[in-house]
């Protein structure tokens, strides 16, 4: 017997984050946690993990991480995808590199990608962080902009520790447009401290920019040390997005049916 206190609480939970365990769940009854396997098979009653039953806590989390408000929390502004992502020249190693660490759990954890503006860097990081919280994993898209006003913003709050703890420690991260609207020497130290405890533990790190890594370096945007980071091919890779703009295009097909009215 399912009991209604169950059913009750399942129901608003559900209301409140988006899913709930499956109050009706063999596996988990209803707790939404089960506790996992040792490799030997047997039961690890140290731990809890979200109960991964069909229907039930976890696969309920995967369908309303792809939603459109749990997204634009994450940092997707726009329903980008690697399916509406053209293959054009140029960009083939970036887009290669984007769905290596979207999809293989192999794939070496860091990558910068540099090129012109509206060449598909920020359309392929949503891609992303769409496929990567059908996988599970946490993740977080910031413009650097964004990010160094909500560090300024931290300060009076007393909670920059709090941030830069979830920064450092946040599965995958994607810092998009680094170059741009910089902040003052207290955030770039704060942004290089998030790299390198990243890039320490290995976790998955993607930085655009359309600046080279070399004029980077000497216009102080990054320093050598975290650049040589991303150049360390056993855990990263450094890719030119060669593509053009992908912009005039669109436009272009706009002018013309202007024209023909
Ligand atoms: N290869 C592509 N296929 C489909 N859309 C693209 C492609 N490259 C860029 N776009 C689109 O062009 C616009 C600009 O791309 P964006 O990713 O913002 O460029 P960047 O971040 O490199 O400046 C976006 O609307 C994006 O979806
Ligand atoms: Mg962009
Ligand atoms: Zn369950």
């Amino acid at each position: 017997m399912i009991d209604q206190d169950t059913i009750k609480n399942c129901e608003e939970q559900k209301a409140q984050y988006g899913y709930a365990p499956n109050p009706h769940c063999a596996v988990c009854r209803g707790s939404g946690y089960v506790h996992p396997r040792l490799p030997d098979g047997k039961t690890d009653y140290s731990q809890v993990i979200n109960c991964p039953a069909e229907g039930c806590i976890e696969s309920q989390k995967r369908i309303y991480m792809a939603t459109e408000p749990s997204l634009k929390d994450k940092g997707v502004s726009k329903f980008n995808s690697f399916d509406n992502f053209k293959p054009v020249l140029g960009a083939e190693t970036t887009l290669e590199a984007f769905k290596d660490i979207a999809f293989n759990p192999d794939a070496p954890p860091l990558l910068f990608v540099y090129g012109t503006t509206g060449n598909g860097k920020t359309h392929l990081c949503e891609a992303t962080v769409v496929q990567l919280l059908k996988r599970g994993i946490e993740c977080r898209l910031w413009a650097v902009s964004d990010l160094v006003s909500k560090l300024k913003e931290s300060i009076p709050e007393n909670t920059t520790e709090l941030l830069m703890n979830r920064l450092k420690t946040l599965p995958a991260l994607m810092l998009d447009e680094w170059g741009q609207n910089y902040g003052s020497m207290w955030e770039e130290q704060k942004l290089e401290e998030i790299l390198i405890a990243r890039e320490r533990v290995g976790l998955i790190t993607i930085v655009t920019s359309n600046l080279e890594p070399d004029k980077m370096i000497e216009e102080d945007m990054m320093p050598e040390r975290v650049v040589s980071r991303f150049r360390d091919r056993t855990q990263a890779r450094m890719i030119a997005n060669k593509a053009p703009d992908y912009r005039p295009k669109k436009k272009a097909k706009r002018v013309k049916g202007a024209d023909s009215q």
